[in-house]
């Protein structure tokens, strides 16, 4: 399975179009094998596993990092390292529990080497696999961890501060953006922002 070649790419932004035919009509078990599979994009050779996602898969409440760092690589499951123990803390301040009402998955499946940010081309491949849990999961809210997050499923550039604080749509479901859990770590003072946010997002809920 290739992306298409030739998926166009902006020049403006760096995004290119997802393209990963087939995807949209997987249910669960195929979806979750198809990604077992993958070997789209360069990163799978650099990985030890793909990292497909956890949680309720009935969510009202979908979380969506980057994608896997080397804890994840070692374990199968998004954010179960430092950035991990973070979110978990995050979730559990608003109420919530990994797994609980809560789907927590990344835009891409297989880890970066050093941890680096995806490239678009990377992003774009592997983009339809979290379209298609959206699709499956039906959440009420999703929260964007982050300005890659954020950017890949906004289909735009943006700063991260311009996009914090407002309802976005993701084909009619709300989404809301908030700092990325490895960079409070790197930045505690940023925290109180992320706390408001969480707040944003549980009002929102409310609603
Ligand atoms: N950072 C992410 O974006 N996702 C993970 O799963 C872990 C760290």
């Amino acid at each position: 399975m290739s992306r298409t070649a030739d998926a166009p790419q902006s020049a403006e932004t760096g995004f290119v179009a997802p393209s990963l035919p087939g995807t949209s009509s997987l249910d669960w078990p195929e979806l979750k094998q198809k990604v077992r599979d993958c070997t789209a994009c360069k990163l799978r050779a650099g990985c030890s596993q793909t990292v497909f996602g956890v949680g309720d898969e009935h969510a009202d409440w979908l979380f969506v990092g980057e994608g896997p760092g080397a804890d994840e690589d070692a374990q199968g499951e998004p954010f179960v390292g430092q950035a991990g123990k973070l979110l978990d803390n995050m979730l559990s301040a608003i109420k919530l529990k990994r797994g609980s009402n809560v789907y927590i998955a990344n835009v891409v499946k297989c880890r970066p080497p050093g941890n680096r940010t995806p490239e678009p081309d990377e992003i774009a491949t592997c983009l339809p696999y979290l379209q298609q849990q959206i699709t499956l999961i039906k959440p009420t809210l999703i929260v964007a961890l982050g300005k890659t997050a954020a950017t890949s499923l906004l289909g735009r550039e943006a700063t991260l501060g311009s996009l914090r604080g407002t309802i976005h749509d993701y084909h009619g479901t709300p989404l809301i953006v908030t700092y990325h859990p490895a960079y409070l770590l790197r930045s505690p003072a940023e925290k109180a922002k992320a706390w408001q946010d969480l707040c944003f997002a549980r009002q929102r809920m409310a609603t």
